[in-house]
């Protein structure tokens, strides 16, 4: 992609995602739109995403229909490993992805993503990836996230300049998305799966009616987790409205 090629730049909006869901009919697919700073920034299970001015990356990606085989339900895989092997780019240490799809340095958590639908008459209209990446907030603005929270800055020691982590993450996802259209999702969901590291590893997820614990046995190849309790039974649980804790 070159500079600005299909990217919105805004120096304040209440949410990207909300403005690539406000504007989907006007939007050409494949727009990246990024803002310096939102006054609504939404995270997933509706928790605010701190998004001060100037410091961090804040970018929404709009798809629209026909997706040419790229299943739009695999975005929020795309995008969470777009934003591991950027941050790694970097020499960024210990990352991981901690299931769903959120990107962890050790227990804090460094990058988030959210995906919504807008659907019209029936009919898929629009899909919106929402990427943000802590870059260069200090301590201060970390302290002020409810969850123990890092920043790629922080982990180096330098600043980041937010464009240019733009240009590396809208590489990543581009082309992720064209090798799900040539090939299938195996191969990107299987560099997913190893980022994730959570393979074997005990956990918690809550969310459901009664909460699962055990050991992860495997991801399905749509997202779910499998998981084997201390009584050997195996749960398949699907993403949406959960929390995993490592155990
Ligand atoms: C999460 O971890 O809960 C998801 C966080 C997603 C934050 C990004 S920042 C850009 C886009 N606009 C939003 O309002 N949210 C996403």
């Amino acid at each position: 992609m070159h500079p600005d090629d299909g990217i919105i730049y805004l120096a304040e909006v209440d949410s990207t995602n909300s403005y690539c869901m406000r504007e989907a009919a006007s939007l050409a697919s494949g727009t990246f739109v990024v803002a310096d700073s939102q006054t609504a920034g939404r995270g997933r299970l509706g928790r605010v995403w701190h998004s001060p001015p100037g410091c961090n990356l804040y970018v929404s990606i709009i798809l629209k229909p026909p997706f040419q085989r790229l299943d739009p339900a695999v975005l929020p895989q795309i995008a969470s490993l777009a934003a591991y092997n950027t941050v790694r780019d970097y020499g960024v240490q210990d990352v991981w992805i901690k299931w769903p799809n959120d990107v962890y340095v050790g227990d804090c958590k460094l990058a988030g993503v959210l995906t919504e639908s807008r659907v019209v008459a029936g009919a898929v209209e629009a899909v919106v990836t929402g990427i943000g990446i802590n870059l260069n907030m200090s301590p201060a603005e970390l302290a002020v996230i409810d969850k123990p929270a890092t920043a790629v800055g922080a982990q180096l020691d330098r600043d980041i300049d937010r464009d240019d982590c733009l240009q590396r993450l809208a590489g990543y996802f581009n082309a992720a998305c064209a090798t799900c259209q040539s090939h299938g999702f195996e191969q990107i969901y299987a560099e997913w799966r190893d980022a994730s590291g959570l393979v074997g590893r005990r956990v918690s997820i809550t969310g459901t009616e009664a909460g699962v614990t055990g050991t992860v046995r495997q991801f399905a190849i749509d997202g779910s987790i499998v998981i084997v309790d201390e009584r050997g039974a195996s749960h398949t649980v699907r993403s949406g409205d959960l929390t995993l804790t490592l155990l």
